[in-house]
């Protein structure tokens, strides 16, 4: 599925590193005082995030558009004998879940790369479906702030896109994070800006808001003339039901 990422994979099948990112212990720390229990993993990787999770008791479903590391995942989970459940899947399509059955969503440096603005919100409107209500999103994006901002060449069909030596990014700014999560429901809890050789990340959790009320002018009429009912019914069942 993605011959780019598959040739990375091959010559090392541990490009990332065999320790968890330290995006992966922030979070896990606040999984657990959330009481997170099923995390969704996407842009997995080699999985290194994703075996320290599953080795600290979490139950974690990973997806990645790379056949290489998907396999390699099966064969550490199986060795390991951890809860994991990977698929080669493209998040560009509907995510392939049942509502509300995850706790958290996770996903480190994988929404800087090549998603259109377009993309990028159906990715948080998909995942936000698949979250519980006050379900967690954790995510890292790279930044204005890195070294490589500003070079590579524009590339041309997807805007906000640079390929930097064939790797193909996007570099977020805190207003577009904001503007991003305001859109799909999400509420921002925290976000840090951190070095992870050679890139500048941030990294943000943020919280599934209740559904958005999307207003026109007709319905929000509706509703405020039913709250205006409810609250005329209140103030008077007193007076109605001795009536
Ligand atoms: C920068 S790597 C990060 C890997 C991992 N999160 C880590 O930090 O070790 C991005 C990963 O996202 C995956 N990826 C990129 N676009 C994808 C897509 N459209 N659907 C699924 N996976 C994708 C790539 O195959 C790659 O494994």
């Amino acid at each position: 599925m993605s011959e780019f990422w598959d040739r990375v994979y091959k010559s090392d099948s541990t490009f990332f590193g065999e320790e968890p990112s330290s995006f992966a212990n922030l979070s896990f720390n606040h999984m657990k005082s959330n009481n997170v229990k099923k995390v969704l993993e996407i842009g997995a990787g080699h999985g290194r995030d994703t075996m320290f999770f599953a080795s600290n008791g979490l139950e974690v479903e990973d997806l990645d558009y790379s056949s290489k590391v998907i396999n390699i995942i099966i064969k550490k989970a199986h060795e390991k004998k951890l809860p994991v459940k990977p698929q080669l899947f493209d998040v560009k399509e509907p995510l392939p879940f049942k509502d509300a059955c995850f706790d958290a969503a996770y996903s480190h440096m994988l929404l800087n790369m090549r998603f259109s603005q377009h993309e990028l919100h159906s990715i948080f409107s998909e995942i936000r479906c698949v979250l519980k209500p006050n379900g967690m999103n954790y995510f890292s994006v790279r930044n204005h702030n890195g070294q490589f901002h500003g070079s590579g060449v524009k590339v041309e069909e997807v805007e906000g896109i640079y390929d930097i030596n064939g790797f193909e990014v996007r570099f977020f700014s805190e207003k577009e994070i904001l503007d991003l999560m305001a859109k799909e429901g999400f509420k921002m809890l925290w976000m840090r800006e951190e070095y992870e050789e050679p890139v500048t990340l941030y990294l943000v959790a943020s919280i599934k808001l209740k559904k958005p009320i999307y207003v026109n002018v007709e319905s929000h009429l509706e509703i405020f003339n039913y709250l205006r009912l409810h609250h005329f019914l209140q103030t008077h069942a007193k007076y109605m039901m001795i009536i």
